[in-house]
């Protein structure tokens, strides 16, 4: 067996000065780690709040390799690629080789010898990042950028800029409700990783017995279920709504979309029994009249597109970070913030 197989995501993804080298989910890294890409991606805004451009990965390529549907966040890398001036190049996997037989291996070794730095990847399958992670050469670094059920760190990261920024209070404060279909969302799992390991206390997790994953009880003190939304979302700081995956599921897990909405839906009355201050999160992308109503998704507490910008600084940090240790080498690393 290659050593490497022995390995939990939670260890690769450090080198071996404790800098960030793959990122592949949020378990296994510390608050510090994680608050260092918070601080990192705040630093690309301006004064203005306006993402900034930096010449902090110039010559060095990134490859989009998305072998899942994707829009935010394929986009969103290519731009937090560009702002830090890297090359990218987007590989169209419906028509690569891989279409042809050849093995996601040949594949990858191919895309290195075009000197690629790093790889973002998207796949259907669990674990698909943490095995490219361990097929590639030691310079390439693994973006996860989703794996089947399993995890999606930046978003969970970008999440986490999103409610420090706006709610401009510590976590340890914070009352967080995650609300819809939590077993087949791989942001939830990763949202409650980054909530947790950043110290809030009070995670509420509101789905029907249906969509919630086997275990989740386990997850921690910190993390109650609640099946009835009116319970869940008594006076909580922020709530992040989730759309129904339906492509992840095998047989319905519930009668209609209909009977979600008439259940679980945010809707004005519904987010009148959070706090006043309440701000409401969506991944994207969102179905309207499902797991949220249009007067909530374009009304006043929703920061859904303020999500989407800070994906791009959040995205920025975890490129440059991940290149961290070859930006040393070059002198270059001051100018990364922190
Ligand atoms: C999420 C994903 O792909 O996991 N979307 C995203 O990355 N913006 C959530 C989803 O598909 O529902």
């Amino acid at each position: 067996m290659h050593l490497a197989a022995m390995h939990t995501p939670s260890q690769i993804q450090l080198n071996q000065q404790g800098n960030l080298k793959h990122f592949l989910t949020i378990e296994g890294l510390s608050k510090e780690t994680l608050t260092k890409i918070l601080d990192t991606a705040q630093s690309f805004f301006n004064a203005q709040n306006q993402l900034i451009t930096t010449p902090l990965l110039e010559g060095r390529t990134v490859m989009n390799l998305f072998f899942e549907n994707s829009t935010r966040t394929r986009t969103t890398f290519e731009a937090a690629a560009k702002r830090l001036s890297a090359n990218v190049i987007n590989i169209d996997i419906a028509r690569s080789s891989t279409s042809k037989g050849e093995t996601l291996r040949d594949t990858l070794w191919n895309l290195e010898a075009m000197a690629a730095d790093i790889f973002v990847v998207r796949h259907s399958s669990s674990g698909a990042a943490h095995f490219i992670a361990q097929s590639v050469c030691p310079h390439v670094a693994i973006i996860n950028a989703g794996d089947g059920r399993h995890a999606h760190p930046t978003q969970a990261m970008l999440d986490m800029l999103t409610i420090r920024h706006e709610t401009k209070k510590p976590f340890e404060e914070l009352s967080v409700a995650i609300i819809g279909d939590i077993k087949h969302s791989r942001v939830a799992r990763s949202d409650v990783a980054a909530l947790q390991t950043l110290g809030c206390k009070d995670i509420r997790v509101i789905a029907p017995n249906t969509l919630l994953p086997c275990g989740f009880e386990e997850y921690g003190e910190e993390v109650r279920l609640f099946n009835k939304m009116e319970q869940g979302i008594q006076d909580c700081d922020v709530i992040i709504t989730l759309r129904i995956q339906n492509e992840r599921i095998d047989s319905p897990a519930l009668s209609s979309q209909a009977e979600f909405y008439k259940m679980y839906g945010l809707n004005k009355e519904r987010l009148a029994m959070a706090k006043p201050s309440c701000i409401v999160m969506h991944p994207g992308p969102m179905n309207r009249g499902v797991e949220i109503d249009s007067s909530i998704a374009d009304g006043p507490q929703a920061v859904i597109l303020q999500q989407v910008t800070n994906g791009i600084a959040v995205r920025m940090a975890v490129l440059a970070l991940s290149m961290q240790g070859q930006l040393q080498e070059k002198g270059l690393i001051e100018a990364i913030a922190g």
